[in-house]
C-alpha cells in the first residue's frame, strides 16, 4: 500500500504522514509540474521536509516534462525511488540516470499508452506504474479499460521472470483494488480513498485486505 498524500492536507502533511505511517508500506509522492500534467504540486523542499519526520520509502512520482533535471535533487532531498512517464521519451537515459544516482526506477504509462510503449524498458526498471486516470488531480474514477494493459505487463513480468514492482494509481478504492490485484498490481496507491476518510490507518488496511483477498482467490 502506498497512500498518497496528494490527498492529505498540504498544511499537516507530516501529521498526515504519521496517520499511516505504521500501516503503509509506502509513500507515494505526487509531484506535477505545471507542464506535464496541468497542476502544480510539491518539489525536493517538501520532500526533505517530509523526511525528517518520516522513515517510510518515499515513492515520487514525477509527472514532469523535464524530471532528469530534477533527479539527483529529489534523491538528495530523501526520495528511494522515482518514476518518469514514458510519453516524455529519453527513457534508457532517464532510467541509467536513476541507477546511477542509487533511486529505484520506475516507469510510469497513462492510461491511453499502451503496453507497447513499457514493454522494451521491462528489463531495465525495478517499477512500472500503470496510471488508471488521466495525472493530474486526485480523486476521480478509476478507468477499467486499464485493466487488460495491467494483465499484460503482469504477464510480462512473470514469463521474463523480472522481480519489478506493477504499481497502479488513480481511482484505487475497496471496490477497485481486488479488481487490480487480480489483473497481477502488487502495489496499490491511493490517496482520497485514504486521505479523505475519518481513519486513514483503517482505510489503508482495509483496501490492502480487499486486494489481498483477491489476490489469494485469484
Ligand atoms: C494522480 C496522481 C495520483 C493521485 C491518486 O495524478 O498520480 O497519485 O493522487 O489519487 P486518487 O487515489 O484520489 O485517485
Ligand atoms: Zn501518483
Amino acid at each position: 500500500m502506498a497512500p498518497s498524500i496528494l490527498s492529505a492536507d498540504f498544511g499537516s502533511l507530516a501529521e498526515a504522514v504519521g496517520a499511516v505511517a505504521n500501516v503503509a508500506d509506502w509513500l507515494h509522492v505526487d509531484v506535477m509540474d505545471g507542464h506535464f500534467v496541468p497542476n502544480l504540486t510539491i518539489g525536493p523542499p517538501v520532500v526533505r521536509s517530509l523526511r525528517r519526520h518520516s522513515g517510510l520509502y518515499f515513492d515520487c512520482h514525477l509527472m514532469m516534462t523535464n524530471p532528469g533535471e530534477y533527479l539527483e535533487a529529489f534523491r538528495d532531498a530523501g526520495a528511494d525511488g522515482c518514476t518518469v512517464h514514458v510519453e516524455i521519451g529519453g527513457t534508457d537515459e532517464l532510467v541509467t540516470g536513476m541507477h546511477e544516482l542509487g533511486l529505484r526506477a520506475g516507469l510510469a504509462a497513462n492510461p491511453d499508452t499502451p503496453f507497447e510503449a513499457l514493454e522494451p524498458y521491462l528489463g531495465d526498471v525495478d517499477l512500472v506504474l500503470c496510471m488508471s486516470v488521466f495525472p493530474g488531480f486526485g480523486g476521480q474514477a478509476f478507468m477499467p479499460e486499464v485493466l487488460g494493459k495491467i494483465t499484460q505487463v503482469r504477464h510480462a513480468i512473470d514469463q521474463q521472470g523480472l522481480a519489478v514492482d506493477l504499481e497502479v494509481d488513480g481511482g484505487i478504492d475497496l471496490a477497485t483494488a481486488p479488481l487490480v490485484a487480480a489483473a497481477g498490481a502488487n502495489v496499490l496507491v491511493a490517496g482520497s480513498a485514504i486521505f479523505c476518510a475519518e481513519r486513514p490507518w483503517e482505510a489503508t488496511e482495509a483496501i490492502r485486505a480487499a486486494a489481498c483477498r483477491e489476490r489469494r482467490g485469484a
